[in-house]
């Protein structure tokens, strides 16, 4: 069927020791879409992810990648379910004793790829896509951290996966190259259709690349729409989180006015997407 969703979380549960995490989680990501998890720090998001590959299954309820459901395939099934799959973990740390070419090249070598010119090409494409072609050889340690974060992104998509899962891929990033490396995802996700689910705190990049966002909260979705609801929500803990205040009386240790650079931000990236959609 075309236009069942590609990932379907139905209820699920989670708890580690009596830490209840996720109490009832639904929600729907459709083909080709691509959709913003956010949510304070601790509420369960990159859990939730670890759940979508397989790397933890639910107590109760369900998860759906295309039509099958996770938890009940054999290991050997969810291996190669997981490679059609393309995931950069928080903290996407790279191999520290493997060169740029080598780090993305891994996902290929594991699904045994062997053949050097199709590696080679794939690789080449792959690190193209994220513009770092001519930094093949070059060692982790000598990479900046926005470079870092691209050849992440590359090593997810090398293998042309139906659906890429991003955990914080602009955290620690200045804001310019953050504005790059989120505009480099939208495109990955729009040129090829790929079903992208992204976990991020970074609110002004949600606005820009988001089709529909999810806040999760206390182990809930407790909000669901697109980028242009979620500036008008009404919610107070959700306006909260998408100005990042924490309630705290700032006036009252201002010798000045103060400009709030996230409201901003945040209207900046409405006008620029809003504008160029309609
Ligand atoms: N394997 C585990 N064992 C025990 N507790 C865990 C485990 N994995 C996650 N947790 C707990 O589950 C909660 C949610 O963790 P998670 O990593 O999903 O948060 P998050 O929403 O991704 O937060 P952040 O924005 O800080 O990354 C945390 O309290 C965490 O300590
Ligand atoms: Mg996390």
């Amino acid at each position: 069927m075309e236009n069942q969703p590609y990932i379907v979380v139905d209820n699920i549960t989670q708890q580690f020791g009596q830490q209840v995490v996720l109490d009832g989680v639904s929600f729907e990501v459709k083909k080709g879409e691509l959709l913003a998890l956010i949510g304070g720090s601790g509420a369960g998001k990159s859990v939730i992810l670890k759940h979508l590959v397989g790397l933890l299954d639910p107590l109760s309820g369900k998860v759906l990648i295309n039509g099958l459901q996770m938890s009940n395939v054999p290991e050997r099934e969810k291996a190669k379910l997981r490679a059609r799959i393309g995931f950069m973990f928080q903290n996407g740390a790279l191999f520290d004793s493997m060169n740029v070419f080598d780090n993305v090249a891994f996902p290929l070598r594991e699904q045994g790829v062997k053949d050097k010119k199709e590696l080679e090409s794939r690789v080449e494409s792959a690190l193209a896509a994220v513009e770092l072609t001519g930094h093949e050889d070059k060692m982790p340690a000598n990479l900046s951290g926005g470079m870092i974060k691209r050849v992440a992104v590359a090593r997810a998509m090398v293998s042309s996966p139906e659906c890429l899962l991003y955990d914080e891929p602009t955290a620690g990033l200045d804001p310019v190259v953050s504005d790059s490396v989120s505009y480099m995802i939208r495109r990955i996700c729009v040129a090829q259709q790929i079903t992208t689910l992204i976990v991020t705190h970074d609110m002004s990049s949600v606005v820009h690349m988001a089709d529909r966002v999810i806040f999760l909260e206390r182990g809930r979705v407790q909000w669901t729409g697109t980028p242009l609801q979620l500036i008008e929500t009404e919610s107070l803990p959700l306006k909260n989180f998408i100005m990042g205040s924490s309630g705290e009386n700032w006036e009252s240790l201002h010798r000045e006015p103060r400009p709030d650079f996230q409201k901003e931000l945040i209207h900046e990236a409405l006008k620029e997407r809003y504008q160029t959609e309609r």
